[in-house]
């Protein structure tokens, strides 16, 4: 595992977008494994930056995103397909059909064939991750076992709780979603965990210096061979000595 510790929120989000834009430079036809939450927002907008620079092309790039809420249309204000849309699709030059969002309206039954979506594009070379204070990745939520592929979840209480923020009232937040399994996240390639802000640092600590339990999902990346830890100084403190 590489750890880059960064000062600032700035800092981690112009390195993590260094590393995606270094992917599409060296090939751009790469498939980008994308998160939505506040973490990545800085990323996305750096990436913006580069491609508004000229530095970067997504004309040939694909992306697959964790997660959706199960209810919201596409055009929600807090759908993560929006969400997609407003902070980077809608900002550079990647073919809008290239993108691909859990279908939140879609047949719940059926999620699983996002799997096969993912296939179909030959697999994620660089998939990036945020993590919940309750250590999820995507919305795999603290469990007995570890779910394989694209499922739906009953989000937690404490996932409820940490995105009450983005809705008007608690009773807007759907209590579903859809979302990637951790046998998709640990088949990508490479991933970038990104980690912003001291309020994260003891699910760092437990996901990268505890047992891997499913109790901690994000622990199950001890077991991936290519991961990229990167954060601010705050998110990494209890894991990094200075
Ligand atoms: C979002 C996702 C979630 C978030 C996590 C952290 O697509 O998959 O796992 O990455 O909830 O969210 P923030 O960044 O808002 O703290």
């Amino acid at each position: 595992m590489q750890i880059f510790v960064l000062p600032s929120y700035e800092g981690m989000s112009k390195k993590a977008a260094d590393i995606v834009a270094a992917h599409i430079i060296l090939n751009g036809k790469t498939v980008l494994g994308l998160a939505t939450g506040s973490t990545p927002v800085g990323m996305y907008k750096q990436l913006v930056n580069k491609f508004k620079a000229g530095e970067l092309d997504f004309s040939g790039v694909k992306s697959v995103n964790l997660d959706e809420y199960v209810g919201l249309a596409p055009s929600h204000k807090q759908s993560y397909r929006y969400f997609m849309q407003t902070n980077l699709f809608d900002h550079i030059n990647i073919d809008k059909n290239n993108t691909y969002v859990p279908d939140g309206l879609g047949d719940i039954d059926n999620a699983g064939r996002y799997d096969d979506i993912i296939a179909s594009l030959g697999g994620i070379d660089l998939q990036v991750l945020g993590i919940g204070h309750n250590g999820h990745i995507g919305f795999n939520e603290p469990s007995d076992s570890f779910a394989y592929g694209t499922h739906v979840v009953t989000l937690t209480e404490s996932t409820i709780s940490a995105n009450s923020r983005f809705f008007d009232s608690r009773d807007e937040i759907p209590k579903l979603a859809v979302t990637m399994g951790i046998g998709s996240i640990m088949q990508a390639k490479q991933i970038l965990l990104l980690a912003s802000g001291f309020d994260k640092a003891e699910i760092i600590k437990e996901a990268f210096c505890g047992p891997i339990t499913p109790r901690v999902p994000a622990s199950v990346l001890q077991l991936h061979h290519n991961v990229i830890l990167v954060g601010d100084e705050a998110a990494l403190s209890k894991l990094v000595k200075k």
